[in-house]
């Protein structure tokens, strides 16, 4: 049986839940990696890095999966309200959002794979996590290491731009438009048509 178009309109559950885990996640560790060079070396940085290293992991399959289950189920409707160049700008900040969310950690996980420092990537004090082939064997390390940490901290600036467009996006949607697009991606409220939002 087809599924109503109302309810088509509204997210799952599990969607909620990544959207959510995966903002507070990033917006932590954007913290965390910008205070990096405030900190002085020793333990604590060493440990902070290597929690830096393991939720940034986590991320990047998340950001993966996200990314395969939007292909699989294709993206939920726009507001049908919204104009074409505020659908095409919505669209084209998911897509890089997505370059983005994926292409971070992954410069990160290429930096810790070039260092000629060597220091093993541990996930949670736990489960030890590979280096990236290729990568470890290049000459030049040290210099590719550089480039990929000019390029992590770039693409943390992008995308910090990124979810502060996009969340005045979805606070426009809220308070100017009055849809139903910042609602329908809130807790508790997940697959329930909003009462005052007809
Ligand atoms: C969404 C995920 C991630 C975010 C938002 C993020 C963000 C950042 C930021 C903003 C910096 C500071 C860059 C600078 O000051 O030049 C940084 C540094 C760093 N990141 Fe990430 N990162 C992520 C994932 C990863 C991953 C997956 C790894 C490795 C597996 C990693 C390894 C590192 C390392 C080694 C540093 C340098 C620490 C230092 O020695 O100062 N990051 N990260």
């Amino acid at each position: 049986m087809m599924p109503s178009t109302e309810s088509a309109t509204y997210h799952t559950r599990i969607t909620i839940f990544l959207h959510w885990f995966m903002a507070l996640a990033i917006l932590g560790m954007l913290t965390l990696g910008w205070g990096f060079d405030y900190l002085p070396k020793g333990e604590v940085k060493l440990g902070l890095i290597g929690a830096h290293k393991s939720i940034g992991i986590v991320i990047l399959f998340l950001g993966i999966a996200r990314l395969a289950r939007r292909i699989a189920h294709h993206a939920r409707s726009l507001p049908a309200i919204q104009c074409l160049w505020g659908r095409r700008i919505a669209s084209t900040t998911h897509i890089l959002l997505y370059v983005a969310v994926i292409g971070l950690p992954l410069s990160g996980w290429m930096m810790v794979s070039a260092s000629p420092r060597n220091i093993p990537t541990v996930l949670f004090d736990i489960l030890p996590w590979p280096n990236l082939p290729i990568l470890p064997t290049l000459e030049n390390r040290g210099q590719i290491t550089r480039y990929l940490l000019t390029a992590h901290w770039w693409m943390s600036i992008v995308l910090a731009a990124l979810i502060a467009g996009h969340a005045m996006a979805a606070l426009r949607h809220h308070f100017i438009s009055r849809d139903d697009t910042l609602l329908r991606m809130m807790p508790r409220l997940g697959g329930k048509r909003p009462a005052n939002h007809a």
